[in-house]
């Protein structure tokens, strides 16, 4: 009998790796020579670990029949095997530290010269910045270590390796190794050398590693600022006058670094060996008084969880990209990302330096999958793993301390509890005691310095905010953070106004961070955006992966807007007194100076004219009433007044005029709608004419409004249930979705009871119900004309034991179209459902049926407009009284129904009219609670009309 031990035990090996460099920070010297390996490489995958020997890192290896594949890059998608997508399953039998045998396994071959200008002495040093999940390294056929820690950097020391020209480096790199069992993120299982390769020349007495401490005392306005370096150098900060030796301490004023006034102060270590450039930042975080503090001043989140994602290229994300997701932040007002739940590449963080952004950085670690298993054998409970873990703590904090966004370490994500976890925190509390700690996992605050919680209802931070939840002692002094909230997954999330009241209202409360920035969707030439299960997974998590506030493509989703709304620096309101508005300043650190404001009125949607307001330069939290310029004389027409918060001046992140805030008031409402009334209704063979409309005189449906035909107008209650209706497996609470569609709500019969002409009326009596139930909505058209009009009245009357909120309430009709035709409204122009309105502003708007689609990469309920007190599509215009929730498609209900992906739906000679009284509202159940009760449309006896008339020029 003999027995084989591969050569690959390393990868079920629980150590972080061997012959690595310690971990240090990560920056780019300004005379030291370096070199990118990014770019194409040779790549032959294996299906397992041990297929093939390591012939192929000697030098003189023939890879010329190899791929070609980019680096950085993910060898699954760049046509070489498929992506996998699980949230916690883990997609491999759990027996830790083992791992299965088919393991795809990548060679990575690159031949290099060096530059011929490369310096001769010193070292050299190879930086890969990222690699999923294990390397094994060699060069020049010198095999040099490997390690596991996907999104960490790690070095080696390959000075004596090199040699002028035809350098060899061969990475194997494997699927999976023991390091998965620590990185079971919510997200694609994507292998590669997916972040930079780099030499980097270390001369004789270059830094090594170094640690900027540049704090803030916000009593005297001084910064002090201490560059502590293994190799000793001295620190220049000209702006300041700084010139002092490493080590040593220099305080004197300057101004402090937030997220709102992103203070860089640029400076260079100059040790024997190099100058490198530091970028300083002076602020100090506290945990104090209960509350996380900068610079003195108690910090409000807005924040959102951001995944390293592009469409086509995965966690491989280029400069320009990584630039992209900032500005798109900063203009839709965030001020904080987590990174979750990883370190991301080192540029972002730079970018969050540059303009502005507190960051949570979030260690590479998650064991969500032993949850299955009641969390045995987790691997943050088990010493073995305990160095894996240190390893990855002592990575990212090394790496990322220099930076002075980063406000908060946080251990990694939903591991469960163990001493590992403690061991992480209690390094970096002793490495740098300059920032809290972070993990929710931790629920009695043990470790950490903030009492972190996801998705928890409304009515529950509430209670934490009154100090009511109890909790240890630790925790009770300490502030609530939701490191998660808000599920943007599909249409929504829903609540966010809700949520940010409690913030405001509660001090305990310092705000949260939406799940999450982008959609996870895979660019693929059939489906559109590709998610769970497009790939032939065996197990799988569907569109779980898209739960984003921007779509694959980054395009801001309705959900962004709203969110923008919420959490925007500046408050408008209706003044105290007539004619005045009150403006809040909510920025924590600025004042309004850099801001103009810019003032309308708008009469029936129109803006007469915009003028400049006066505001003083408000602190933050101050308030200041100021009176606005008297309103036109609507004579009857609705008098609206609009503030817009605009930049004064250009800034990095957005120019000048780019509005960062608005508030809209009533200064006259609607008049009434007139009856439309007079014309009788006349019998004609097999149809009716009632002014302008004609009906089919047997069954009352209407035939034409104004000329124009109209197909299987009714009652409508059916919506195409979205991620938040369908909800969460694990939710408790009813999930609506569902039950919707196992109560019958989507094939609701129509039952005619009579057809009636009496007076000036022709009356249609329906009872709509779902067969199988008795429940049903007694409902009554009532159509009436006064020659050039025709007022429609729907009159709804439930039966029955209705145990259930309805989708929507309204009518829906079918008119001849295409998505190219023009719409236009008055009323609300963001997409908007009950509970996410706030971004919804009354303009006159127009766009084309097809601009009207949110393309979710999930098709489901989209496109709503709140408040619309008139629409005009298809030849057809509409006056709601009262207004009314506002639908147009190119396809019908059932079809965005049955779609999976956006290419399902193909548009017909059809667009489908809806017209809702009433919506149900949309909540964050994919992941968190549903609607609040006060959005749940309970059906209820209501009568609404619409009035049908030619469009006006
Ligand atoms: C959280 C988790 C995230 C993500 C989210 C749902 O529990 O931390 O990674 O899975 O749920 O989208």
């Amino acid at each position: 009998m003999t027995s084989r031990t591969p050569a690959t035990g390393y990868v079920e090996d629980v150590s972080p790796g061997r012959g690595t460099l310690p971990p240090r920070a990560w920056y780019a010297s300004s005379d030291a020579a370096s070199l990118s390996l990014n770019g194409g490489w040779r790549l032959r995958v294996s299906p397992t670990a041990d297929a093939e020997d390591d012939a192929f890192a000697e030098p003189g290896f023939d890879a010329g029949s190899w791929a070609e594949v980019t680096v950085p890059g993910h060898w699954v998608l760049q046509g070489h095997g498929a992506p996998v997508y699980t949230n916690h399953l883990y997609p491999f039998p759990v027996d830790p530290p083992r791992v299965p045998a088919e393991n795809p396994t990548g060679d990575h071959l690159r031949v290099f010269d060096l530059p011929g200008d490369w310096p001769d002495g010193g070292d050299t040093v190879l930086r890969l910045d990222g690699v999923e999940s294990c390397a094994r390294v060699w060069l020049n056929g010198t095999d040099i270590g490997e390690f596991k820690g996907s999104r960490l950097p790690h070095e080696f020391a390959v000075g004596h390796l090199l040699k002028p020209s035809g350098n060899v480096l061969a990475v194997r790199v494997h699927q999976w190794s023991a390091g998965s069992y620590l990185e079971d993120q919510d997200q694609w299982w994507l292998p590669g050398i997916f972040r930079d390769v780099t030499l980097l020349h270390r001369p004789p007495g270059a830094a090594g590693d170094f640690f900027v401490h540049a704090s803030y005392d916000h009593v005297t306005g001084a910064g002090t600022l201490r560059v502590d370096s293994g190799v000793p150098g001295r620190v220049t900060v000209p702006e300041l006058g700084i010139d002092t030796g490493t080590g040593e301490a220099v305080t004197l004023p300057v101004e402090p670094w937030t997220a709102e006034t992103p203070r860089l102060y640029d400076g260079v270590l100059a040790t024997a060996g190099e100058r490198v450039p530091v970028r300083v930042g002076f602020r100090t975080v506290v945990v104090e008084d209960g509350l996380i503090k900068v610079n003195g001043t108690p910090l409000l989140f807005k924040g959102v969880n951001r995944h390293e994602w592009h469409p086509r290229t995965g966690r491989a994300l280029d400069l320009d990209t990584m630039r992209e997701d900032v500005l798109l932040m900063k203009r839709h007002n965030l001020n904080a990302v987590r990174t979750s739940h990883y370190p991301p590449h080192p540029a972002f963080l730079r970018l969050c330096d540059e303009y502005g952004l507190w960051v949570i950085d979030e260690c590479d670690l998650e064991t969500h999958g032993f949850v299955e298993q009641d969390w045995r054998d987790n691997p943050v409970d088990d010493d073995r793993w305990t160095p894996a873990l240190l390893d990855r703590a002592a990575r990212m904090v090394e790496r990322d301390k220099n930076h002075p966004s980063v406000v908060m370490w946080s251990l990694g994500n939903e591991a469960g509890t163990g001493r590992g976890l403690t061991a992480m925190a209690e390094w970096i509390h002793g490495r740098d005691p300059s920032r809290p700690v972070h993990y929710e996992g931790d629920i009695g605050c043990r470790d950490t310095d903030v009492y972190s919680r996801m998705y928890p209802p409304h009515e529950e931070v509430e209670r934490i905010g009154r100090g009511l939840d109890g909790g240890t002692h630790r925790r009770r002094g300490l502030p609530l953070i939701l490191c998660e909230y808000a599920h943007a997954m599909g249409n929504g999330p829903g609540g966010l106004t809700e949520y940010q009241e409690l913030f405001e209202r509660y001090d305990r409360l310092q705000g949260g961070f939406v799940w999450e920035w982008i959609d996870h969707g895979v660019e693929h030439p059939e489906l559109g955006f590709a998610y769970g299960g497009d790939f032939g997974e065996e197990l799988h998590d569907a569109n779980f992966v898209c739960d984003g506030l921007l779509l694959p493509d980054r395009t801001p989703s309705p959900g962004l807007r709203e969110y923008k709304k919420v959490i925007e620096p500046v408050r408008i309101e209706a003044g105290d007194a007539a004619g005045t508005v009150r403006i809040t300043n909510r920025y924590d650190f600025a004042d309004l100076s850099g801001l103009e404001f810019v003032f309308s009125h708008q009469v029936d949607g129109i803006p007469t004219g915009a003028h400049r307001l006066t505001v003083p330069a408000l602190a933050p939290g101050e308030s200041a009433e100021v009176k606005l310029p008297g309103a036109p004389d609507g004579r009857g027409e609705e008098v609206q007044w609009t503030v817009q918060v605009l930049l004064a001046e250009d800034t990095p992140w957005a120019g000048q005029g780019h509005e960062v805030a608005w508030g809209q008031g009533t200064v006259a409402p609607r008049a009434p709608l007139p009856a439309a009334a007079g014309v009788r209704p006349a019998v004609d063979g097999d149809r009716i004419a009632l002014g302008p409309a004609e009906f089919d005189a047997r069954t009352g449906a209407v035939r034409s409004l104004s000329g124009v035909p109209v197909k299987d107008l009714r009652l409508d209650v059916w919506r195409a249930t979205t991620d938040n209706d369908d909800g969460a497996s694990w939710q408790t609470d009813t999930r609506y979705g569902p039950l919707w569609r196992e109560s019958g709500l989507h094939r609701m019969r129509h039952r005619l009871d009579a057809v009636e002409t009496d007076g000036d009326a022709l009356t249609v009596r329906t009872r709509v119900a779902p067969a199988g139930r008795e429940t049903g909505l007694r409902t009554v058209y009532r159509w009436t004309s006064d020659g050039t009009r025709v007022r429609l009245t729907v009159s709804v009357v439930p039966e029955g034991d209705w145990r259930m909120p309805l989708p929507r309430l309204g009518i829906r009709f079918g008119l001849a179209g295409t998505p190219e035709d023009a719409v236009f409204w008055y009323g609300g122009g963001n997409e908007a459902y009950p509970d996410t309105r706030a971004a919804s502003r009354d303009l006159l708007w127009d766009a084309s049926v097809g601009e009207l689609q949110t393309p979710y990469v999930r098709p489901q309920e989209n496109g709503a407009h709140a408040d619309v007190r008139w629409a005009e599509v298809g030849g057809l215009r509409v006056d709601g009284d009262p207004e009314f929730w506002f639908t147009v498609r190119p396809w019908t209900t059932e079809h965005l129904d049955a779609a999976r992906h956006r290419t399902d739906l193909v548009p017909g000679d059809t667009v489908w009219v809806h017209l809702d009284h009433r919506l149900h509202g949309i909540g964050s159940q994919s992941c968190g609670p549903g609607p609040l009760p006060r959005y749940h449309l309970w059906p209820e006896p209501v009568e609404f009309s619409f009035v049908f008339s030619q469009p006006r020029d």
